[in-house]
């Protein structure tokens, strides 16, 4: 009976309780719907605004950090394929910078060969792997020089009668009328081309030590001439440049550049000076270093360029003789080497010999047989007069 009641009372309460509030419970529902409906909307809302800033975000990012530098430095000339690969700090070209950018960089070319204003500095300003790619193409030996031959090359001037490499023995050499004046350039330690034969200045001047360890000051106040003769006392070292201006146009120049690797001092003195091309100034480079010589042909490609060979005692081979007319215009030989043979192996290659060194009468009639282009010599005066017409007299 007692659990009858509680089943029936607990029945009843339950139907009047759903009958009393089945208004507010459909309202409650209602507003619940309402509610989860506006939370959802803001939700979807929130979330695509987020993605929107994200990709916003993102976009800025990249614009700001990686493809503004991009544009900034490819409008700068710096390779963007670099910028891109992140090589941020090393350039893609550093290692492709041209002879030129080299010269210019470290001050020989002046500005008006930087800005490209002649034929010379046009093809100086040719980037470093065109000029690889194929040397320029050189007129024959006949063209290059029409001037009789074999010359008289003065070597070190006159130095038979005069201290070797000083202006006294370049000034013999033209009264004598040598064809051309050879002369030695070293550097000193403050980079200045300086006329002196040996790597120490100890045997011609009055001063000690090797010439690279010097600086032109010091240099500059020796003696080049005592040891010679007290007649040529204060003979001063000529700096390269000082002959330059005071030997062209009056005299061939034979340049013998004794460093392995000044030819970038050499090309940009020639350049300051207008003096790029070797015909018209009569003008030679030569040196036992084929490298640097070749190096210097593709920097002034009118220059006239020698290479020395025949140091060591032998012939150069016919694979030497290959590669060095390749690039230059001269293949100068040691007398003791030189003979009829050698000769016509260079002229076949369309290269010129010149073939030193000659110290006696004795030597020149097997030069001469032998059909060399040029007789270096201490003492103008061996080679007979009646053989040519002087180079310095065709050029006044
Ligand atoms: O002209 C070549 C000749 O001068 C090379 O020998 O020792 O006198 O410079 P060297
Ligand atoms: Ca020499």
């Amino acid at each position: 009976m007692y659990v009858m009641m509680r089943k029936t009372s607990s029945t009843t309460a339950k139907s009047g309780e759903a009958t009393v509030n089945t208004p507010f419970r459909k309202a409650l529902m209602s507003l619940t719907v309402v509610v989860l409906t506006v939370i959802a909307t803001i939700t979807a809302v929130r979330q695509t605004a987020a993605r929107s800033l994200t990709a916003w975000s993102a976009a800025w990012t990249a614009s700001t950090m990686y493809l503004l530098p991009s544009v900034l430095l490819s409008a700068s000339g710096f390779p963007a394929s670099a910028t891109l690969s992140g090589r941020i700090g090393l350039p893609a070209a550093a290692d492709a910078v041209s002879p030129q950018q080299r010269l210019s960089s470290i001050g020989y070319l002046p500005s008006a060969v930087i800005t490209g204003k002649s034929r010379q500095a046009a093809a100086a300003l040719a980037p470093a792997g065109a000029a690889e790619s194929a040397e320029p193409a050189r007129p024959g030996p006949a063209d290059r020089w029409p001037f009789e031959r074999p010359w008289i090359v003065a070597h070190r001037g006159v130095s038979m009668h005069a201290p070797e490499n000083t202006f006294a023995a370049f000034d013999l050499a033209l009264r004598e009328g040598a064809d051309f004046i050879e002369l030695d350039v070293r550097r000193s330690r403050d980079g200045r081309l300086v006329v002196i034969h040996d790597a120490t200045v100890d045997r011609t001047t009055n001063g000690r030590g090797r010439v690279a360890d010097l600086p032109w000051e010091e240099l500059n106040r020796l003696d080049a001439g005592s040891w010679f003769s007290p007649a040529f006392s204060g003979q001063p070292l000529p700096l390269l440049e000082e002959v330059l201006d005071r030997y062209t146009g009056k005299i061939g120049l034979l340049v013998e550049l004794k460093e392995p690797d000044a030819e970038g001092e050499l090309a940009g003195l020639l350049i300051r000076r207008g003096l790029q091309n070797g015909l018209e100034n009569r003008l030679i480079v030569q040196s036992f270093h084929a490298d640097s010589m070749h190096r210097l042909r593709k920097l002034l490609p009118e220059l006239q360029i020698g290479v020395l060979t025949g140091q060591t005692g032998k012939k150069p081979t016919e694979k030497d003789l290959d590669r060095f007319a390749a690039f230059a215009d001269f293949i100068n030989v040691r007398l003791d080497l030189a003979d009829a043979g050698l000769v016509r192996r260079i002229h076949e290659r369309g290269a010129l010999t010149l073939v030193w060194t000659v110290r006696h009468a004795v030597e020149v009639g097997r030069l001469l047989q032998a059909g060399v282009d040029g007789i270096v010599t201490d003492d103008p005066a061996l080679v007979p007069r009646e053989r040519g017409q002087g180079g310095s007299r065709e050029m006044s």
